[in-house]
């Protein structure tokens, strides 16, 4: 297959993120290119059997370069994507308890926001994956290659 994958990293670690999943699937066979999203046009990427998107969390959003390239993003109807954010791992509150699930969903909106544009757009998802990063600008968890293998079975 060949995959294009385009992220949104500030600090690097979403970067990390892209580079790994490039040098996976490329020792898997496939042909796959990773780039930050500044250094492509969304009018006119190049063909591919499947896109990958990956950003970074901003209050609780993507971050705003990478909503208005994927709003920007020419790409046929059925086109197949794969997601991917860093986001802000949770913590305990004052009182040690964990936020749940879905009070997380609540206030975290990245990847659903990234969903709506794509699908807008009749694009088909097959995989996401939701890194954390163990502070505000990194590192990323522990164990997050992991994270990156499962996110390429996937598809
Ligand atoms: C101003 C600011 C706001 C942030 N807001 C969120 C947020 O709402 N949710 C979240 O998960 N991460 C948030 N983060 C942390 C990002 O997830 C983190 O910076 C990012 O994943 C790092 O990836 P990068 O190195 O590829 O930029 C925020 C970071 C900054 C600097």
């Amino acid at each position: 297959m060949r995959i294009e994958i385009y992220h949104a990293s500030k600090y690097g670690n979403g970067a990390e993120v892209a580079e790994e999943l490039r040098r996976l699937l490329e020792s898997r066979g496939h042909q796959a290119r990773a780039q930050h999203f500044k250094d492509a046009s969304p009018g006119s990427l190049p063909s591919a059997d499947l896109y990958v998107f990956g950003s970074p969390g901003r209050i609780g959003k993507p971050i705003g370069g990478m909503r208005r390239f994927l709003k920007k993003a020419k790409l046929p109807a059925g086109t197949r994507y794969a997601l991917f954010s860093t986001e802000a791992m949770p913590r305990p509150d004052k009182n040690g308890r964990m936020p749940t699930e879905e009070e997380i969903a609540q206030w975290q909106r990245i990847q659903p926001l990234m969903d709506e544009i794509l699908v807008s757009k009749e694009l088909r998802k097959v995989a996401d994956a939701k890194i954390y990063v163990k502070d505000l600008k990194g590192p990323l968890e522990d164990g997050w290659q992991r994270k990156v293998e499962q996110f390429a079975d996937a598809w």
